[in-house]
């Protein structure tokens, strides 16, 4: 137990984060199709290895989620992806849940599918070198939606994952993402993530599974993408953190935010509005982030699958990260955004 926690910890250091660099084979298909790549194996894993070579980048991020092709894959030269994290002191994390699929009787709601096998996924991951997984359970807002049906199986099999991954030696990342799609409130979002928090917590306690050995990976409480008037902010920042605080236990011990769709100016922004606000009200947990497309829009474009492209791509990386970092500790400015980084 004492080894997850301290991994754990480690994840969430000050001034560090995680890169989500676990996309499916599908999703990424979606990535490189708006930059004009081919979802190719070559392609994914020259793309992967040129953000894991950002010179410097373990300044800024602590841990990254893989996915099952790249924890098996080895760099042009030979070298295992994993090694060249581990050999920078960045620590690998593996996907575990295989997908949400539509959920039975409830036609426009999902269910995340993974749990038959995964011990023995696990404790493969394990051996190819990873301390951390991720499971991500997926929650619309929507008309009669989420029911408490889907919370329900949702947070059932989030348990179940989190005592299997601690079961191996493996820290959990357990991500109940609400999603932002829909035109709904701040307040309505507010409303979800508690239900949904209360629900995940309430299972993990009653699954064994140690707090002190697992991260939660969450959306902010933010209003809907299309609705009128989204909060601000500082709202956003009292709105999730005070969501947290009737939620989430001390024991836990950090929150790491996806980036969801937002914007990354937006998801940086919220991030250290959310940071300052926690440091004034003195909640207990790091809060950091975990973030997919919030770190790598800007390297995406710069790359466009162009290896002459490879170092500018890291440099819009490395920009990222660093500003993403200094708002994971309240230290974010707009003016940080026109900084040239040479790397
Ligand atoms: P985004 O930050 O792009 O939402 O991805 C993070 C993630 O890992 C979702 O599971």
């Amino acid at each position: 137990m004492q080894d997850l926690a301290d991994t754990a910890r480690a994840l969430v250091a000050p001034g560090k984060g995680i890169l989500a660099a676990d996309e499916s084979t599908t999703t990424i298909k979606k990535r490189f199709d708006a930059i004009g790549v081919d979802n190719t194996e070559a392609n994914r894993r020259a793309y992967r290895e040129m953000l894991f070579r950002t010179p410097g980048i373990a300044k800024f991020i602590s841990g990254v989620i893989l996915y099952d092709e790249t924890i098996r894959q080895k760099a042009a030269d030979g070298t295992p992806l994993v090694k060249i994290l581990r050999d920078q002191g960045i620590l690998p994390g593996i996907k575990a849940d295989i997908g949400a699929k539509p959920l039975a009787f409830s036609p426009n709601e999902v269910v995340t599918e993974g749990l038959d096998g995964l011990r023995e996924r696990l404790a493969e991951y394990r051996e190819l070198g990873a301390v951390f997984s991720k499971w991500r359970a997926v929650i619309a807002i929507g008309d009669g939606m989420p029911t408490p049906y889907c919370i329900e199986v949702n947070a059932h099999a989030l348990g179940r994952y989190a005592a299997l991954s601690q079961e191996q030696g493996i820290v959990p990342m357990v991500e109940p993402e609400v999603l932002m799609d829909g035109g709904h409130t701040i307040e309505r979002c507010y409303e979800v993530e508690l239900a949904t928090l209360r629900e995940v917590f309430s299972q993990l306690a009653a699954q064994r599974v140690q707090l002190e050995g697992i991260l939660l990976k969450a959306s902010m409480v933010l209003s809907g993408k299309d609705a009128r008037n989204r909060a601000s902010p500082d709202e956003v920042a009292r709105y999730t953190v005070d969501c947290f605080r009737e939620s989430v236990p001390a024991a836990v011990p950090g929150i790491v935010f996806l980036s969801g769709g937002q914007g990354d100016e937006e998801a940086t922004v919220n991030l250290d509005a959310i940071n300052r606000y926690a440091a004034k009200v003195r909640a207990p947990w790091e809060l950091s982030f975990s973030y997919g497309r919030g770190l790598q829009a800007a390297p995406q474009k710069a790359w466009s699958g162009k290896a002459e492209n490879v170092s500018a791509a890291q440099r819009a990386f490395f920009h990222r990260a660093k500003l993403t970092a200094a708002a994971r500790v309240g230290q974010y400015t707009p003016e940080m955004e026109r900084e040239t980084v040479a790397v």
